[in-house]
Order: C-alpha cells, then structure tokens, then sequence
C-alpha cells in the first residue's frame, strides 16, 4: 500500500536550515542513545551537515565515543586515502575531527579481492551490529539512494553495481576527468537501507526539485530507488531550493 503520510516533510528556505535540522535529528539521536549506530552518506549534500554536526560536538552537545558508523557506498578500485575515495570525504568532513574509535568506523573496502564476500560481510556486519538506528542519506538526480540505480531490486542487500552513466557524469566534478571516475561501486542495498529505524534524506537546489516530486507525487517503483522510502515508517525529507 502506498503512504506517502509516513514521510515527514520539512521545507527549508536555505542550505544553512537544511544542515541545522538535519544535525538537529543526529542530536537528539545521540542524546537518547549514545551507543548509536549510524547510516552515513557522502557527496556534496551533506557537507553543510558535517559541519553542523563537528560545530555542535566541539561545543560538549554529545560524543561519538560509543558510536559506529557505517557509510552507504565507496567506489570500487580506490584506495582508502586516495582524495576522491568515500573513505577520505568522511576522514576529512567527519572521522578526524571527532572522538569516535577507527574500530568503529565502517565503509566497504573497494580493493578486496573478492568483491562478493566484501558485500556478504558488510552486511553482516550491519547485522551483527544490531542494525542502523539513523540513516542519512541523499538523492541522485535520477532518483539513487546509495548507489541503487534505478531498476535495482527493493529485496537487495548490499551489493556490487554498474554505475549509471547520469552519476558518472554527475560526480566527475570531484574528479579531473569523466574517465577516472570509477565504473563500479559497492553500496548497501534497498533492503538494507530500508531496514535503519529512521531515515534522513536531504536534498537541496534546483536540480533536486524534480527527485522531490516524484517521491511526492508518485507511486512505488524500482525505475525510481527513492521512492520505496514511501513504505518506511519513519522518514523525515528535508528539501529546498
Ligand atoms: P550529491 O549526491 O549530494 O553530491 O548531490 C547525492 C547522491 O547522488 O546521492
């Protein structure tokens, strides 16, 4: 059944707000539990946010101390301290500026030999660790959450994908060429992003605008990833332009 009720939508006149609110949830997630397990996300949506996030953490509002981290996706074929990596975005935006343990960081390793049982282990891991209380995440223009390009399957785990060419082309702004940008990704599946208690998305600027209003104004399908978050019971959408 389709419920678009369940989200919750918070328009924002600006980036600033949308950050601010968005760290706003993380509090007073970490404040209720501070042992809690986040979904992290990369790209340029979030930067505002780990800012606001850093910002509120040096000012005493909550530690990481007991908290783990696990990141929606990383390319395949880059090394963790390569600049363009997922790995080096967190270290530099997020890891080193806050007290969490490296023990209890986690991202897919893009360089393990055998790709398959990275993804079988990474979600397991997921598991083991009692599951994600809070999940961010943001919006493809083409309406991916993680790396799930349309047409993934909503049963998925976390698992290998061809990168559509939209979003190759989209993040070849963090790269010198369109051509380094890597053709393959590891990333949490649908399933496993939809199994976090509670989601984030945020999505800001015109070029969201129509990812926006196909989640509102559209039913459930594969074609378009982000719409599944129509049957999570608990999803705040935070959007402007
Ligand atoms: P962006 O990427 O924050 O760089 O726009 C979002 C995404 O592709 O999920």
């Amino acid at each position: 059944m389709i419920n678009s009720k369940q989200i919750r939508w918070i328009e924002v006149n600006d980036y600033q707000e949308m950050s601010r609110q968005a760290a706003s949830l993380f509090e007073q997630q970490l404040l209720r539990k501070p042992d809690s397990v986040l979904g992290l996300a990369t790209g340029g949506t979030p930067i505002g946010f780990y800012e606001e996030l850093v910002r509120k953490y040096k000012q005493g509002a909550f530690s990481f101390s007991e908290v783990k981290t696990f990141n929606l996706d990383e390319y395949v074929g880059l090394a963790s301290n390569e600049s363009t990596s997922y790995h080096n975005y967190m270290e530099e935006n997020l890891f080193s500026q806050i007290d969490i343990s490296p023990d209890n960081i986690h991202l897919p390793n893009g360089l393990a030999k055998d790709l398959l049982a990275e993804c079988a282990h990474y979600e397991q891991l997921i598991q083991q660790n009692g599951g994600i209380d809070l999940q961010l995440l943001g919006i493809g223009v083409n309406g991916h959450i993680g790396f799930n390009e349309p047409g993934t399957s909503f049963q998925s785990a976390t698992h290998i994908v061809t990168l559509a060419e939209e979003t190759r082309i989209e993040n070849s702004k963090y790269f010198h060429t369109k051509q380094e940008v890597p053709r393959y990704a590891i990333t949490m599946g649908i399933e496993t992003i939809m199994q976090a208690k509670q989601i984030v998305l945020l999505a800001f600027g015109e070029h969201k605008v129509a990812s926006i209003k196909r989640i509102q104004q559209d039913g459930m399908s594969e074609d378009f990833p982000a719409s599944c978050l129509k049957e999570h019971p608990n999803v705040t959408i935070i959007y402007g332009k």
